[in-house]
């Protein structure tokens, strides 16, 4: 009796348990079903697509309701624009659209074009576009544009250059300037931005002599055209001159507006790399920064003697990273980005007061850059371009984009031998400080560079 009933059992345990597991998986996978279909009204949101950090806030971008879904970003011109392109290379939707095939500059021109008018042609994008401010309206009319034609060139070299080079240069300081700004393109010739064989700092137990840590150092200001009642009738001549002179004039034909200091990077990625690829790592940045070009160099070497450096050199960046960046809603800020145009935050990107990069990673940004529609703000288009190469700007508390954190630091008598870049400097500080920096250079020559201060924020939002 007692065997039976354990028989009975055990066929009981057997059979019926999977028959109750189905059961249950078949509910559950309903009752999910069901929830995600259910277009988010039973109130609960898809959380996990939310990028860490972010709140479902208005001014950022809409959660999508199902990851699914495609129109995420409704009647956003911007994001519209280049959903048109990333769709073309999204290879679950055309697997055969590799980057490797279409190494096309045609395809990807046609590819910005055509989209530019499927999306201008919406009727709703046209609603956006008429309440864009003024300037927007402008930019987004010309944002396919790139083939701006050269004014003036370094005659056939990679800008102003250290004669009788016996290497590579080290460091193309590229520099963004405008046809007034003469004066501190002359403080920064003078000065930090000598085109010439630049030693790194003297090392303890490295005294070895001049070529210890240094390298060579090239120059070009980049710039667009002034409006010539800003400047004058015989702007583009003085230019000329200054051109013949110094050789490191970089002058494309386009209006030098905020809103087109993007269009300096795009053409001069492309001007590198047809002039410039031995050039080791490049400089971009503002003209009225101050860098520690000294220090500069002897960063730079070390990151070449780093383990694996022929490898991490492919994707180096460094600078004053800013993480969690929102578009600027204010409407009377220089910034300002309206929900029309843009939404989602920011990328990861650096400060544009002043950046370093690779020539290998200035390659790959030339190359990505023609499938990245153009956006206003340039510091925020290398960074979108360096999200779609999966690399990653690396923060360095040694570039002051926003200046000494306070005063105290600033006075500390080796204050500027511990740092790579500092903004804003004027001309005539720009010169002084470089003397003053000359006169305490037997005192500071050790002056470690700056590390990350736990008082103040690094990771500004
Ligand atoms: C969204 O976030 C911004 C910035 O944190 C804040 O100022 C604003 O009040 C928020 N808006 C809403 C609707 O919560
Ligand atoms: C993709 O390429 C493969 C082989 O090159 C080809 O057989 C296939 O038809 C292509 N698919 C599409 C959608 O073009
Ligand atoms: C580039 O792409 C265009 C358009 O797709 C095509 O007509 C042309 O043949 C391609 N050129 C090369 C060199 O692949
Ligand atoms: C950029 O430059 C082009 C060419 O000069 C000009 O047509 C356009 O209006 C400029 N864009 C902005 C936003 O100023
Ligand atoms: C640099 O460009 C020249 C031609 O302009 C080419 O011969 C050379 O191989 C290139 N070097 C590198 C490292 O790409
Ligand atoms: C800026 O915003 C204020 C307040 O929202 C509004 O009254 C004003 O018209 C806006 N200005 C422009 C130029 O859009």
């Amino acid at each position: 009796m007692a065997s039976f009933y354990c028989r009975w059992r055990t066929v009981l345990v057997c059979v019926c348990t999977p028959c109750i597991s189905l059961v249950l998986l078949f509910v559950y996978a309903t009752v999910m079903l069901c929830l995600s279909m259910n277009d988010g009204t039973t109130g609960l949101r898809p959380n996990h697509f939310v990028a860490p950090g972010t709140f479902s806030n208005q001014s950022f971008g809409p959660l999508p309701k199902t990851f699914w879904e495609l129109r995420q970003h409704g009647d956003t011109i911007w994001n519209r624009l280049q959903l048109t392109i990333d769709r073309h290379f999204n290879l679950i939707l055309h697997p055969n659209n590799t980057e490797r095939g279409s190494d096309n500059d045609t395809l990807y021109e046609s590819l910005r074009k055509q989209g530019f008018s499927e999306v201008t042609n919406l009727d709703s994008m046209r609603k956006s576009f008429d309440q864009l401010p003024q300037q927007l309206q402008e930019f987004v009319s010309h944002i396919h544009r790139r083939d701006y034609p050269t004014l003036i060139q370094p005659d056939g070299v990679c800008g102003a250059g250290a004669k009788d080079e016996r290497e590579a240069p080290l460091l193309l300081l590229a520099i963004k300037s405008t046809e007034q700004n003469f004066k501190n393109r002359q403080a920064i010739r003078q000065t930090w931005g000598q085109a010439r064989w630049v030693a790194g700092q003297w090392r303890k137990g490295k005294v070895g002599g001049e070529g210890e840590g240094g390298g060579y150092v090239r120059r070009v200001f980049l710039l667009g055209k002034g409006r010539e009642e800003d400047v004058g009738v015989s702007s583009s001549d003085l230019l000329q001159i200054e051109s013949e002179r110094y050789g490191d004039i970089l002058q494309w034909d386009f209006r030098d507006t905020f809103f087109n200091l993007t269009l300096k990077d795009v053409l001069f990625w492309s001007w590198f790399s047809h002039s410039c690829n031995r050039t080791l790592f490049v400089f971009k940045g503002d003209d009225d920064v101050f860098v520690n070009t000294p220090k500069m160099m002897m960063y730079l070497q070390d990151q070449l003697r780093k383990p694996q450096a022929h490898k991490t050199i492919e994707d180096f960046m460094v600078g004053d990273v800013i993480v969690g960046g929102l578009p600027n809603r204010v409407n009377q800020s220089k910034y300002f980005i309206p929900d029309s145009f843009y939404k989602g935050l920011y990328p990861l990107y650096a400060g544009g007061g002043g950046v370093v990069y690779s020539g290998l990673l200035t390659k790959r940004l030339e190359h990505m850059s023609k499938r990245v529609h153009l956006f206003p703000i340039d510091d925020v288009y290398v960074g979108m371009c360096m999200v779609r190469l999966n690399a990653r700007v690396v923060h360095h508390p040694a570039f002051l984009t926003f200046d000494f954190p306070n005063r105290k630091e600033e006075e500390e008598l080796c204050s500027y031998h511990t740092i790579l870049l500092v903004h804003k400097r004027s001309p005539t500080q720009v010169v002084k400080l470089w003397a003053s920096m000359k006169m305490t250079q037997a005192l500071c020559w050790d002056a470690p560079l700056r590390e990350a201060n736990l008082n103040e924020n690094t990771i500004k939002v």
